[in-house]
């Protein structure tokens, strides 16, 4: 079983081989998802959401992040754990994002880092892959300046496809591994993988991206609600993890549970 590495991505994306890449902020499904044999792991920050229940991504810390990554690389024998940087720990300079990306691989054994931006983040991106850290890019739709962005909203259509296009190939020259697009129409995301020679991967970027990526709560239904359009959901565990505390309250509750199996 061989672990995944950066170059491998950049392989199956020069033999057009599709890789995988799921959120993970535990122990039980970062080991799941590595058992299921996908490619890359990552820490969003979308665990200001999923885990601490805040309504956006920003109020995250690093200091809440580095156990959850840490938990995560300890889970994993194969997967690649990205470690998502969290707003307002690395956007200052490319020093403040170098110190804070060895936070997370001296810490928490992350593989690589992620940020997101396009051409300002450039010096940061370079800074780190010099200092020896991967980077892995995220353009498009970037949740943590959503309130610039002017809420969720899709990226890069019409004029603003040549600055998708500009920002990857400058983030590539700068050194990152591989770029995420968010939310950017199809067409222009097939366009930017054409365009580089890093895989990109896709959120909400249509199907000619090299890799894809979910936030695995969305995709297997254990958040309910509204959900965005370029999420396929592929089971109902909120359904069966209710079903479950609801037989369990109800054994208990009429003295069923423990049963004389379960007393010593
Ligand atoms: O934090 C996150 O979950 C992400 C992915 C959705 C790309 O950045
Ligand atoms: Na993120």
């Amino acid at each position: 079983l061989k672990r995944v590495r950066t170059h491998h991505l950049r392989e199956m994306k020069q033999r057009s081989e599709k890789f995988t890449m799921l959120t993970a902020y535990e122990q039980y499904a970062a080991q799941t998802f590595d058992e299921a044999g996908i490619d890359v792991l990552l820490v969003g920050d979308s665990a200001s959401n999923n885990v601490f229940a805040n309504e956006t991504s920003l109020p995250v810390t690093v200091d809440e992040l580095i156990p959850l990554v840490r938990a995560v690389t300890r889970s994993v024998r194969r997967s690649l754990v990205v470690a998502d940087l969290p707003f307002g720990s690395y956007q200052a300079s490319p020093e403040q994002a170098y110190l804070t990306a060895v936070r997370f691989m001296k810490e928490a054994n992350a593989h690589a880092v992620k940020l997101e931006g396009g051409l300002p983040m450039v010096p940061q991106v370079r800074k780190l892959t010099e200092g020896g850290i991967p980077v892995m890019a995220h353009i498009g739709f970037t949740p943590q300046s959503e309130h610039n962005l002017g809420g969720y909203r899709v990226q890069g259509r019409g004029d603003a496809a040549a600055q998708v296009i500009e920002e990857a190939q400058a983030l590539e020259a700068a050194g990152a591994f591989a770029v995420v697009m968010e939310m950017v129409p199809g067409d222009v995301a097939a366009q930017v993988t054409k365009s580089v020679d890093i895989p990109t991967i896709g959120i909400g970027a249509g199907v000619d991206c090299d890799g894809q990526v979910l936030v695995w709560q969305d995709a297997f239904g254990l958040r309910t609600g509204r959900m965005a359009k370029f999420v396929k959901q592929y089971a109902d565990l909120h359904g069966e993890l209710l079903r479950a505390a609801q037989e369990y309250a109800a054994d208990v509750k009429g003295g069923t549970f423990p049963g004389p199996e379960h007393t010593f």
